[in-house]
């Protein structure tokens, strides 16, 4: 019995080939801007959002993970549901959802928690730049 067996192969894919690793301007106007870290590792993920104005739905997407496998797999999942989702849609995938498709093990729930909470970071940056910008 390894230690990898006990990772699903989902996790290791998503770690040995991450989706959507990288970043958008950060100072564009359509662009939303997340970084969050997990307190119990100290773990940091960033992650990126293009919304397109006219339809609100999410139109790219990047991130950077300065973290564990769980960590990485996490956000590039996260990367590849959001596209082409309103923000409405985006910003209610839990994390237990992620942890569920990943079958991430009990330890690493909050791994998938820092996917969730970036999102939701960068709904908020590009929402706080929307409403700066519409004054
Ligand atoms: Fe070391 Fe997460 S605790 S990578
Ligand atoms: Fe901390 Fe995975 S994010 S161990």
């Amino acid at each position: 019995f390894s230690l990898i067996r006990s990772y699903h192969e989902k996790v290791i894919d998503h770690y040995e080939r991450p989706r959507n690793v990288g970043a958008l301007p950060k100072t564009d106007p359509d662009v939303g801007t997340g970084l969050v870290g997990a307190p119990a590792c100290g773990d940091v993920m960033k992650l990126q959002i293009r919304v397109d104005e006219h339809s609100g739905k999410i139109v790219d997407v990047k991130f950077k993970t300065f973290g564990c496998g769980s960590a990485i797999a996490s956000s590039s999942y996260m990367t590849e549901r959001v596209r082409g989702m309103s923000l409405e849609e985006a910003g209610r995938i839990r994390n237990t959802e992620i942890a569920k498709e990943l079958c991430l093990p009990p330890v690493k729930l909050h791994c998938s928690m820092l996917a969730e909470d970036a999102i939701k970071s960068a709904i908020k940056d590009y929402k706080s730049k929307r409403s700066i910008a519409s004054l």
